[in-house]
């Protein structure tokens, strides 16, 4: 089929001004501009009168009063908090500070601005936002994790005069979420400048297909492998505003390849009829053999479209494309671009650990780049929508995205939490997040809610359907699903609904067999698994056969202190009892064709929910990589089990006292066997699943009368020596060693540097068994943004210039303040040797 050019000049119903008669070739300078507009902020902590402060001379002359700080978003007030148990968010919130707060900008806009449409976005505000413009009230939102925008226009000055924006957030009813939620403008804002006639981004809609599709369910097509896919962008344009005359529209739609080749070119002429109004545009644009998006190629085109009017250009877009198609089979999983693949994916919550939740593209691509590295090819964007960044970058590094909605329908899981919103503002959150997500192809699901209560509840039948309905009105292409926990098809009243297309279940691993029995036909996805509990570094030893549960039950709220110190052990061995051990989790999904995959309860730690202890814990245990970014032993049990990257990864380290019996376990990949020595001395030969007790497929064990030296392990394939790793054992710390990542550091603004710093010994070993508080002191052109070091009962605070070291390491996170240049980082301890650096940063 051709394309179609279907121009629907609707009735005006849209309330943007009215823009009079100005030459055509300045249309130009009225193409879309969307401006960053994180700098030059002004916050306040704590209630203020708003009839006062909207009308406060001073803050609109743009001076700062005594009690505003400057501040750069996206800003996370409550990690400036003091961590403290009495604090309302309790420690399953991060036991960190919530409360109002108050954020003006003053800016100036041209004549020129006059003849545009100015709109403020918002990536996100947690939570209870309300904006003025001018002392105008332009709108609120509730709902802490979704974008909006409001249309400034008819309240902004352009005669020299400053516009005030002012921002009230509201996060002070607490609790109000199962974790650590963060307090602010924590993501980025826009300044959006657009023409009279615009692409409206939002309800326009631009997705490829391949070999004919519309939709997502494509089995393997042979022949379109031999001959090479055809792909299909399908385009929805949506044209808003006022035309400068009826004179004919052209629409150019281009797409580029991964080069900035042309690639493909299509030019519609269209004549409207009126000036005024929204006008919809549908069509078709074939491609000849194209390459295909998979987390393995994250191949992308760049669609451009170009409408033009009278030789001048009216309005411009962009975005990047992906071709892919998928299936979900009852009996076999999930199949991308025909290929069975099964999904290895991690849930991630939102923060960043010393930044909060205050979104930062760095800290994410450097978090995204070690789960890459591990092989996960897949993100649940567990319980909300994400930072918008995120799918951009998602698109680009190749994960498939669960994007999820809720944590909560009607029915509260938290006293204050999002339950209150839900019936005045879920059709809204809900379209909003589809029409700013639907256009990533990183996007392969919607789940429309996590562990609903409404599950148990006949409500949870109506309800489901009007979610999916209101998803599958603006896309049809993903399947829906909702992540539950009840797997009796007559007791779960979201699934009784019908309408899902995929059937989530956390946990439950047993049942996993009675699944295609309970709900007969459908297709399955581990939407969360394993809760397993490691602190980094700690080896506690548990028995070898068995999983320690903590909490071990529902009766028992908070666990007893395993060591002491609210830490846990870093075996594989110990889960919440609703959960398992990152091994059992694993493969119970990875030996059941019909489940699709896995979502691992967590990716990475993060602030609040500390099970199993009470505070003062006070982040997570269940990541697979610590808060600091520095990961823990299972780390490299996943990458064993999921990557092509060789693996030889020998645990514990190599510290204890004199005879102590030590299990020593290796996860490996590659190899037939993984011999051990100790100082030369041969401690035998293990192959996976030989017997040996406690070993299976995923690792091999040891137990190890202990003696100081050297732990060495030597992988063999085939007879032959293919790899080698060793421990040894660290005398007292020397010096300080420190390793710096730039890599993630692109000079742009908050773009952040990662250094490690290590404990070692005077033979350069890493002393992983006694911690130094270090103090750090920085010159040149950075700051530092916070101190990690990843144990999650630390209560110091991350800003703090003097942080311990936890098992010999933490982490220094430093914002440069230039594009390019170089900054020292000293750092001093007691009874050591200090280390003075040298960064050079965005050379
Ligand atoms: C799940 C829940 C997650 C998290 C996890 C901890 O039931 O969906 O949000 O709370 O438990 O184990």
């Amino acid at each position: 089929m051709g394309p179609v050019l279907l121009a629907s000049a609707l009735v005006c119903a849209f309330v943007l001004s009215v823009i009079g008669c100005h030459p055509a070739q300045k249309n130009e300078q009225m193409v879309t501009e969307i401006l960053p507009f994180d700098t030059g902020w002004a916050f306040h902590l704590g209630e203020l009168d708003s009839i006062k402060i909207l009308n406060n001379a001073t803050l609109k002359a743009g001076s700062l009063e005594n009690d505003w700080q400057k501040v750069r978003l996206p800003h996370d007030w409550s990690i400036l908090g003091k961590f403290d148990g009495s604090n309302p968010a309790g420690n399953q919130g991060g036991a960190l500070p919530g409360g109002v707060g108050w954020y003006h900008k003053v800016f100036s806009l041209t004549g020129n601005d006059s003849l545009k449409n100015i709109f403020i976005r918002f990536d996100g505000v947690y939570r209870y936002s309300k904006v003025w413009i001018n002392g105008h009230f332009v709108g609120e939102r509730p709902n802490g994790f979704i974008s909006f925008e409001y249309n400034l226009k008819p309240y902004l000055y352009f005669d020299g005069r400053k516009n005030v924006l002012v921002v009230r957030v509201d996060n002070s009813q607490q609790p109000n979420s199962r974790w650590y939620s963060g307090s602010g403008i924590n993501r980025d804002v826009w300044l959006i400048k657009r023409g009279s006639l615009f692409i409206n981004p939002e309800e326009s809609y631009f997705y490829g297909t391949v070999t004919g599709g519309e939709n997502a369910g494509r089995k393997f097509d042979s022949s379109a492998v031999a001959n090479g896919h055809k792909g299909f962008l399908h385009e929805h344009l949506v044209l808003n505003g006022q035309l400068l005359s009826l004179k004919s529209v052209e629409i150019a739609i281009r797409i580029l390849d991964a080069k900035g080749g042309q690639v493909a070119e299509k030019i519609e002429n269209w004549q409207p009829m009126k000036t005024g109004g929204v006008y919809t545009i549908d069509g078709d644009l074939g491609l000849n053999k194209v390459k295909l998006w998979s987390p393995d190629n994250p191949y992308l085109y760049t669609l451009q479209v170009e409408v033009t009017q009278d030789g001048a250009i009216v309005d411009r877009y962009h975005q990047s494309v992906g071709f892919r198609y998928f299936n979900f089979e009852a009996t076999s999983g999930f199949y991308l671009n025909g290929v069975p693949t099964k999904i290895k994916g991690v849930c991630l919550h939102s923060d960043f650990g010393v930044l909060g939740t205050a979104y930062n593209h760095s800290a994410m691509l450097r978090q995204l780049k070690l789960l890459k590295q591990m092989g996960c090819n897949a993100i649940r964007t567990a319980h909300n929508p994400p930072a918008p960044d995120i799918l951009d970058l998602c698109d680009s590094m190749g994960f498939l995205v669960m994007d999820e909605a809720f944590d909560m329908w009607a029915k509260k899981k938290t006293k204050y939490d999002y339950s209150r919103d839900f019936n005045n503002w879920h059709k809204k959150d809900l379209e909003d997040q589809i029409k700013r997500d639907r256009r990533h192809p990183s996007v392969f699901m919607w789940s429309i809610g996590n562990e609903i209560r409404e599950q148990f509840d006949t409500s949870g039948i109506r309800i489901t359907k009007e979610l999916v309905h209101i998803v599958k009105s603006l896309d049809t292409t993903r399947p829906v699903l909702s992540a539950m926990t009840e797997t009796h098809a007559d007791k779960n009243n979201i699934a009784k609904s019908g309408v899902l297309d995929v059937l989530g279940f956390n946990y439950k691993i047993d049942q996993y067999d009675s699944l295609p029995i309970n709900f007969p036909g459908a297709s399955f996805v581990a939407s969360e698994t394993a809760s397993a509990l490691e602190t980094r570094g700690v080896y506690t030893h548990v028995p070898k056969d068995s999983i320690v549960y903590m909490p071990s039950g529902p009766k028992e709220k908070y666990s007893e202190n395993m060591n002491g110190d609210w830490t846990v052990s870093a075996y594989d061995k110990v889960a919440a009892y609703w959960g398992t051990t990152h091994e059992d989790a694993w493969r119970a999904v990875k030996n059941r064709p019909f489940i699709a995959g896995t979502f691992v309860w967590t990716g990475i730690d993060y602030l609040g929910e500390p099970v199993p202890y009470p505070y003062p814990a006070r982040s997570s245990y269940y990541g697979i990589i610590d808060q600091s970014g520095l990961v823990k032993d299972v780390y490299y049990f996943y990458q064993s089990q999921w990557s092509d990257t060789p693996v030889l990864h020998l645990l514990p380290h190599w510290n204890w006292s004199n005879g102590q019996m030590v299990d020593v376990w290796c996860y490996y990949n590659q190899a037939d066997s993984v011999s051990l020595l100790l100082n030369g001395q041969p401690l035998g030969t293990r192959y996976k699943g030989d017997g040996n007790k406690g070993d299976n497929e995923f690792h091999v064990s040891w137990k190890v009368p202990f003696a100081p030296g050297i732990l060495k392990a030597v992988a063999y394939l085939g007879g032959k020596v293919i790899r080698e790793t060793e421990v040894q054992t660290a005398g007292a710390p020397s010096h300080i060693k420190v390793k710096v990542d730039t890599a993630e550091y692109r000079g742009n603004s908050g773009d952040l540097c990662y250094l490690t710093i290590s404990l070692a010994d005077s033979a350069g070993n890493l002393v992983p068994d006694q911690d130094k508080l270090l103090h750090f002191t920085i010159s040149g052109q950075a700051k530092i943004v916070g101190v990690n070091n990843g144990y999650q009962a630390e209560l110091r605070s991350f800003q703090s210039d003097e942080y311990p070291t936890w098992k010999g390491k933490c982490v220094v996170v430093v914002c440069p303040e230039k594009k390019a240049g170089s900054f020292d980082l000293k750092v001093e301890g007691d009874g050591i040797a200090g280390k003075d650096i040298q960064v050079d940063f965005g050379h």
